[in-house]
């Protein structure tokens, strides 16, 4: 039976150009996407930059542009890496976008009605020569318990203390040094708390979609299962209603009826799912209301990182239902990349870079053999290794799969004018292909690369061996020495 997919990758900062660990999360998705279409399903495969918040208002402000011109910046840069690693989204689009604030906006107002929003005085630091509210990361000072200097609000690089930021001895503005003042403003909350919500996710956490597939990979529902509660009883212990709304002055999308209220970058982020779809939608002539009808049969699956589980586990599927939305059926969540063993940092220059991997002519098949390779269902991080990527390359790639080209088509053109036959059982040699196919399709499907990958190997060595069993070139050289005698 054919399915209809549509399938997102997270929509990455467009502050920043992409990294490996972008990289690797498209090249994984977009393997799964070839592998689903090439099962004969049609698939809808987006993806978008992520535009707003603070630090891309602020990054923009220091360069003197306008946040606009500084996510055009980097929009414009996407296809290079995209296209050299073979990556192909039917569309790209953008979270700063007519689409996406009339998604967003009318998500929030379906949320209102629902009675699901709610409003609170929330008490923050305030940088008074700024004129704004600071973000948690925007703060620094003295570590409470250790007093070392430099420390962010949330915890001590230097002693591990964990604590909140007005807890910071001598605190300070990053942007302009100030000493933060404290200023309540009224926040807008999406009730996460609200015993609705609770039930539903428990519902939808432990669920399963059409298909038999779980929505949740285990650790991921272990992970869920701690944020929400086991049982009824505590369900909503440990749950907390959301903080949606930021002050002026922001980039953002403004909240209806809400003067100098915008929404938090992560309302209107996973939005830009639906707001990429429905651009693509209206560019092809599909009735995007009916592709994501509740009731209808479309596979929402969204490949992100184990550092974002919460939005989306929790309040992306939330959102959603309770706006009278198609929620989710596959969350797949893949762990991050490392780098010889290390976590990839720009400032400790560790990491690899995409675009410089490619200038050197290095190939971008090989990068999305060896990503696959390693790769599993799990949310197990994937450690990059020069050297061991070098083996794979040479040793699997080149030694066992191409080899099977390079000498089969060295014997054929030489002795054989270009032209193949089989003389076996081509029946069974069908059926053995076939086999083989089906089973790296399921692996694939189920997002087993490395097993995947394994059984293509496996399958390329039984070719190598019956390749040397055969011994063509005791054939040939009969042909030979046939013809030479004639
Ligand atoms: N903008 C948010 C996502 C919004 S989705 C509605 C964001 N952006 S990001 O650029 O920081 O990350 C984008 C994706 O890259 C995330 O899925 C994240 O987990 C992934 N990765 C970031 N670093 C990574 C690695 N080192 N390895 C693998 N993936 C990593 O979060
Ligand atoms: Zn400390």
């Amino acid at each position: 039976m054919p399915r209809t997919l549509f399938v997102t990758t997270a929509l990455p900062y467009a502050n920043g150009s992409f990294h490996i660990g972008h990289i690797m999360e498209y090249i994984q998705a977009d393997i799964w996407v070839r592998t689903m279409r090439m099962a004969g399903h049609t698939v809808h495969f987006v993806g978008a930059d992520d535009a707003h918040g603070a630090p891309i208002m602020l990054k923009a402000e220091s360069e003197g542009i306008s946040p606009q011109a500084l996510v055009n910046r980097y929009a414009s840069e996407r296809p290079q890496y995209l296209n050299g690693f073979h990556i192909k989204f039917d569309h790209w689009h953008s979270t700063d976008t007519p689409e996406n604030i009339e998604l967003s906006q009318g998500i929030y107002k379906a949320l209102k009605a629902e009675g699901l929003i709610s409003t609170r005085t929330v008490e923050q630091f305030y940088d008074p020569v700024k004129g704004m509210f600071l973000p948690d990361r925007y703060v620094k000072g003295e570590c409470p318990k250790c007093g070392a200097a430099d420390q962010y609000g949330d915890s001590c690089e230097v002693c591990g203390a964990v604590y909140t930021p007005t807890e910071l001895v001598n605190p300070y503005s990053t942007i302009t040094r100030a000493t933060p003042v404290m200023r309540s403003s009224e926040h807008y909350f999406f009730n996460l708390s609200d015993e609705r919500c609770v039930k539903f996710l428990q519902e939808w956490t432990t669920g399963a979609n059409a298909q038999g597939q779980k929505h949740l990979q285990s650790e991921i529902l272990g992970k869920t299962r701690e944020w929400l509660g086991t049982g009824e009883a505590d369900a909503q212990a440990n749950l907390a209603d959301w903080d949606i709304s930021r002050d002026a002055p922001y980039f953002g999308i403004e909240i209806p009826d809400a003067p100098g209220k915008y929404f938090y970058v992560w309302l209107d982020a996973p939005i830009g799912y639906l707001a990429s779809l429905k651009a693509y939608c209206a560019e092809q002539g599909i009735d995007f209301d009916a592709l994501l009808d509740p009731n209808g049969t479309t596979e929402q699956v969204h490949f992100i990182g184990k550092d974002i589980v919460y939005f989306h586990a929790l309040f992306w599927p939330a959102m959603l239902k309770f706006a009278g939305r198609k929620t989710p059926d596959l969350l797949h969540v893949h762990g991050f990349i490392t780098v010889s063993g290390e976590k990839m940092s720009k400032s400790r220059g560790t990491g690899i870079s995409p675009l410089r991997y490619l200038e050197i002519g290095m190939n971008a098949e090989w990068l999305r053999y060896y990503i696959a390779a390693k790769l599993n269902a799990r949310v197990e991080d994937l450690d990059f290794n020069p050297d061991d990527f070098i083996a794979r390359v040479n040793s699997d790639l080149v030694g066992k799969y191409v080899n099977i080209a390079s000498r089969a088509a060295n014997f054929i053109s030489k002795h054989f004018n270009g032209e193949l036959a089989y003389t076996g059982d081509t029946q069974a040699l069908k059926d053995e292909i076939n086999s083989v196919t089906e089973a790296v399709q399921s692996d694939l499907e189920a997002r087993e690369y490395g097993r995947a990958i394994r059984q293509v190997m496996a399958y390329a060595d039984r070719i190598n061996q019956a390749f040397d069993t055969a011994q063509p070139w005791v054939m040939a050289k009969g042909i030979a020495d046939a013809s030479a005698e004639q």
